[in-house]
């Protein structure tokens, strides 16, 4: 079992293929630390901070209904993840695949970031059957054209994405 891993990811938004990867990813370690990542690259709908808070959310609830237990943390980064996972000491990156096409850049991902942290791991876990086509780029489209993505994200999330894109109807 690995001591400490990380769970990375831009999380534009939360959905709930990521809780399920949550609380899978929470029993292979003695703790687990989701890493909220500011990735410019991606150009982020949500502020770091508003990505954080919300998965913060879902963290505190599912630790209060028993889903996961309290060696599960989150935390923002910036910067290269190998040198987020140096700063924890964390030996384990866990990562999720829905389908194939997640698999060429996954597998890039990992092989770079061994290059970078030899002592780093990448541990895939495949998506759950119920899960493996919620994708946050999906959701947020559906949310912008006033969809419903309540079965693809937690209740506060629908409503940050409500609120964000009433607010802002051209993102
Ligand atoms: O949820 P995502 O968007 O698929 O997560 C991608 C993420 C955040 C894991 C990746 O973009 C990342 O590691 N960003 C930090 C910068 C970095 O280290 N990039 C090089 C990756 S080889």
């Amino acid at each position: 079992m690995a001591h400490i891993a990380l769970y990375p990811g831009t999380f534009d938004p939360l959905t709930f293929g990521h809780l399920d990867m949550i609380v899978r990813a929470s029993t292979l370690c003695k703790k687990l630390i989701v890493g909220v990542a500011e990735n410019p690259g991606k150009n982020p709908t949500l502020s770091l901070d508003k990505r954080k808070e919300l998965v913060e959310i879902e963290i505190i609830r599912m630790k209060e209904t028993g889903s996961i237990s309290e060696n599960v943390e989150v935390q923002a980064f910036t910067g290269l993840l190998t040198e987020f996972a140096k700063l924890l000491d964390a030996s384990m990156l866990i990562r999720g695949l829905r389908a194939v096409s997640d698999f060429e850049y996954e597998f890039q991902m990992a092989s770079a970031n061994k290059r970078l942290h030899q002592k780093l791991e990448t541990v895939f876990l495949t998506a759950s059957e119920k899960q493996h086509f919620v994708a946050s780029r999906l959701v947020k489209e559906i949310a912008r054209y006033g969809g419903d993505v309540s079965s693809f994200v937690p209740k506060n999330v629908e409503q940050e994405l409500i609120l964000l894109f009433r607010d802002k109807k051209n993102i």
